[in-house]
């Protein structure tokens, strides 16, 4: 099938358009801006995405993706258009459609000249009841035509985990598939693009597909602030977490994968931003959100617990050399929006401290946020020797090797993360931890 994929350069359309190239669709791969448009077509890809440059340089070799600025002529070309654009937050907290709006207005502006039916698919995370009372409505104004007539209209969430979003697209076999469809010829003409992808499919209403998205995620984030609530209870008691995380996966209601992994607190582009704007939404409609609320206050204090444990274990930080491991608000990316490193680096700087950072891949958005309030280190091993503490913020797996410690000049780690094992060190370190029981002195 030929597919459009509208905000076809940001995170999720360009995912979105390299797989289904890949699955042997044409894809228009539609962005603003002309330079983007360029690099993609050269295959030059604009995200850290594992897989992501093979799997563009693939498409673009079998012909089956072009990236464009032509919205008009990738609609006329196209049967099914997906909307990928941003939806990021407002200042209040509430979602900015401005994107959403836009892009229904150039669909709508290409399907006026447009013969024949072409189903419009919303895969942008958008608050329950955008699609019925922005979207289908901008598009007939500017197409003069009749949704579920002459044209078909589709809402089919993205569940992509940063880091691993070609896998969570291709393999939907632990997401699921989730079609909210105006009729059922707009759904059915959408289901035959993921035929043969392995995963249960749910099709539904607009409205339920929209609110699948938010549940899903405000779900798995009030997990998140539900194990560092607990966690930092088991801190007082003196009980260390990952025991009790163990004992509470031997429920098997509560079972193993869960979102249980207490730490420095969640970011990124999703968790945050969705949570914030179901809570705006829900206080719009005269609902109070009482446990996503909390989720947010947990999550928002989160952070500031390393920066207390450093202290309670260095004492004043005032002068002192702290290496921050980790800035990227999860590993497996370099994307740093709403990472807890931030609110850390800048308590740090506040107390005075001199601040190290390192990270494997975000060290480039880091310097974009930080500037030359920090000390930046290409290697780990350099931001540890100099430092007389460290905290670890983001999990990546090299700073579970004891050895790359060995160096150190203070020899105080907060483990933010819980993937140090203080047994492991050398003599002479003392050890912290979010969740952990009492200082460990090796
Ligand atoms: C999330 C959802 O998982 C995905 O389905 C949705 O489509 C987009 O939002 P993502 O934001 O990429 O994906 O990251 P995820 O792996 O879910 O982690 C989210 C945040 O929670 C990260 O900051 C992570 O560090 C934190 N987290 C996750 C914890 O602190 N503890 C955990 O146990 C799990």
């Amino acid at each position: 099938m030929n597919i459009s994929v509208v905000g076809g350069t940001g995170y999720v359309g360009l995912t979105v358009a390299v797989c289904l190239a890949n699955k042997g669709h044409l894809v228009f791969c539609v962005g603003r801006n002309e330079e983007k448009v360029s690099k993609i077509n050269r295959g030059i890809p604009l995200i850290y995405e594992e897989n992501l440059e093979k799997l563009l340089k693939d498409a673009l070799e079998k012909k089956k993706l072009v990236a464009t600025t032509n919205l008009k002529d990738a609609v006329e070309k196209s049967d099914v258009s997906f909307v990928c654009v941003g939806t990021q937050s407002m200042e209040d907290g509430s979602i900015n459609l401005r994107q959403i709006e836009g892009a229904s207005v150039g669909i709508g502006e290409a399907l006026r000249e447009k013969e024949g039916y072409h189903v419009v698919t919303v895969k942008s995370t958008v608050v329950p009841g955008t699609t019925k009372d922005l979207v289908i409505p901008v598009l007939e104004r500017f197409s003069g035509k009749k949704a579920g007539v002459d044209f078909g209209v589709c809402m089919a969430p993205e569940f992509l985990r940063e880091g691993r979003a070609i896998n969570d697209f291709l393999f939907p076999k632990d997401t699921g598939i989730v079609i909210g469809e105006l009729d059922a010829r707009s759904g059915s003409l959408l289901l035959r693009i993921f035929k043969g992808f392995d995963g249960e499919v749910l099709r539904t209403s607009l409205g339920c597909a929209e609110m699948i998205k938010y549940a899903r995620n405000a779900y798995l984030a009030k997990d998140v602030s539900f194990a560092n609530e607990i966690a930092n209870i088991c801190q007082k008691m003196g009980v260390d977490y990952l025991e009790v995380k163990k004992g509470m996966e031997l429920d098997s209601r509560i079972g193993k994968g869960r979102f249980l992994d207490a730490g420095v607190g969640f970011g990124g582009s999703c968790f945050p931003k969705d949570v914030h704007a179901l809570v705006k939404k829900s206080v719009q409609m005269d609902v109070k959100p009482r446990m996503l609320e909390a989720a947010l206050k947990v999550n928002e204090e989160q952070p500031f617990i390393a920066v207390k444990l450093i202290k309670q274990v260095l004492g004043d930080v005032k002068g002192k050399r702290i290496a921050v491991l980790g800035t990227a608000f999860k590993p497996g990316t370099d994307d740093m929006r709403e990472a807890p490193s931030i609110k850390i680096v800048n308590a740090l700087l506040s107390e005075g401290a001199e601040v190290s950072v390192y990270d494997p891949v975000a060290l480039g958005n880091a310097k974009r946020i930080f500037g030359d309030k920090v000390l930046y280190e290409e290697r780990v091993e350099k931001a540890l020797n100099k430092a007389d503490g460290c905290v670890i913020v983001t999990e990546w797996a090299e700073f579970a090797e004891p050895s790359i410690y060995g160096n150190m000049q203070g020899k105080v780690i907060i483990d933010g993360r819980r993937i140090l094992n203080p047994k492991k060190l050398p003599p002479g370190f003392r050890y912290h931890a979010v969740g952990f029981s009492n200082v460990v002195e090796t």
